[in-house]
C-alpha cells in the first residue's frame, strides 16, 4: 500500500521548517503541507490550554486538506496538546517534539546538560516525564531564552541582539561546566552556528529533526502510506500571519520554496482558507 497524500507539518512560526528540512533530506519524494501560525506566535509564553486550541483547529485544517500524517513540529505544541491530539482523532498517526534528554543524558561526560526551550513547554507534562524517566545523575540547567524565537521569525539569525539572548542563557551554562545542549524548540537550530561560536568545539548540541524524519518515515512505512513516486514530492505553506514575510524566509531556512497561502482565523477559532 502507499499514499500520495501529503504529509501535515506545523509549528508556531518557521521553526518547523528545521524539522522539514530535515524530512525533505530524508524522504524528498514525499508531498508535505507545512502550516505556520504566524498570527499567533510565539506559543511558548501562552497557557497551554491556549496552545492546546490552537493545535487541534490547525490539525483539523491539515486533514482537511488531505493529510496523511501529522508533525508537530513544535515542542510547544507537543507538551501542550500531543497526547489530546492522539486522543481525538485516534485513526491519524502523530509525530511529536520531546527535548533530546535522553541522548543528552546517555552521551555527556560532565553531567551537566542546557537545555533551551519555552516556558510552556518546560511547564509540560511531556518535559517532567522525559526529565523523570531519563535525566538520572545528570544536572539539567534550562533556560527560556526570552525574545530569541521573534528574532528567529524576523530572519535574525546572526544580530548583535541574538547574540546578547544566546550569551545570556549560555555563558552561565558554560561556567557551570555542561557539555552538551538540548534544543528543545524547533526555532533553534537556526541559530547552531551561533551557538556553536559562543560555546566552541567541545560542547555537543543535539538537534532532534533528523530523528523526528526518521521516526516519520518509519510511521509511513508501518502504516502503509508511504508515497510511490519517486519525483520529487510538492511543498505547500500555509501561514495565518503575512504569506510576505513566511515567503521571504523560505529560501534562508529551509533551502527552497514552494506556493504560500494564507489562512485566516474564525472568530469561532477555526482557520478557513483566504482566496487570492
Ligand atoms: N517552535 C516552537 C517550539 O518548538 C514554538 C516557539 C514559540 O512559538 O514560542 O517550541
Amino acid at each position: 500500500m502507499s499514499s500520495e497524500r501529503p504529509i501535515g507539518v506545523f509549528d508556531s512560526g518557521v521553526g518547523g521548517l528545521s524539522v522539514l528540512r530535515a524530512i525533505r533530506a530524508q524522504m524528498p519524494h514525499e508531498a508535505v503541507i507545512y502550516f505556520a501560525d504566524q498570527g499567533h506566535v510565539p506559543y511558548g509564553p501562552r497557557p497551554l490550554e491556549e496552545v492546546r486550541v490552537f493545535a487541534e483547529a490547525i490539525t483539523r485544517f491539515l486533514l482537511d486538506q488531505g493529510a496523511k500524517l501529522i508533525v508537530v513540529a513544535c515542542n510547544t505544541a507537543s507538551a501542550a496538546a500531543l497526547h489530546h491530539l492522539r486522543q481525538t482523532f485516534p485513526e491519524v498517526p502523530f509525530v511529536g517534539m520531546e527535548p533530546a534528554v535522553k541522548p543528552a543524558a546517555e552521551t555527556t561526560h560532565t553531567g551537566v546538560v542546557g537545555v533551551l526551550a519555552t516556558p510552556a513547554t518546560f511547564q509540560g507534562a511531556l518535559y517532567a516525564s522525559v526529565v523523570e524517566r531519563f535525566a538520572h545523575g545528570v544536572r539539567l540547567l534550562p533556560h527560556t531564552c526570552p525574545g530569541l524565537v521573534g528574532q528567529i521569525e524576523r530572519g535574525e539569525l546572526d544580530s548583535p541582539q541574538t547574540r546578547a539572548i544566546l550569551e545570556d542563557a549560555l555563558l552561565p551554562m558554560l561556567a557551570q561546566g555542561i557539555d552538551t545542549i538540548v534544543l528543545g524548540c524547533t526555532h533553534y537550530p537556526f541559530v547552531i552556528p551561533l551557538i556553536e561560536q559562543i560555546a566552541g568545539p567541545s560542547v555537543r548540541v543535539i538537534d532532534p529533526a533528523p530523528a523526528v524524519a526518521r521516526r516519520t518515515g518509519y510511521l509511513l512505512e508501518t502504516s502503509g502510506k508511504r508515497a510511490a513516486g519517486a519525483g520529487g514530492g510538492s511543498l505547500r505553506f500555509y501561514t495565518s500571519g503575512e504569506t510576505a514575510a513566511l515567503a521571504r524566509l523560505l529560501p534562508p531556512l529551509l533551502g527552497e520554496t514552494g506556493e504560500v497561502r494564507q489562512v485566516r482565523w474564525t472568530a469561532e477559532g477555526r482557520l478557513e482558507l483566504v482566496e487570492p
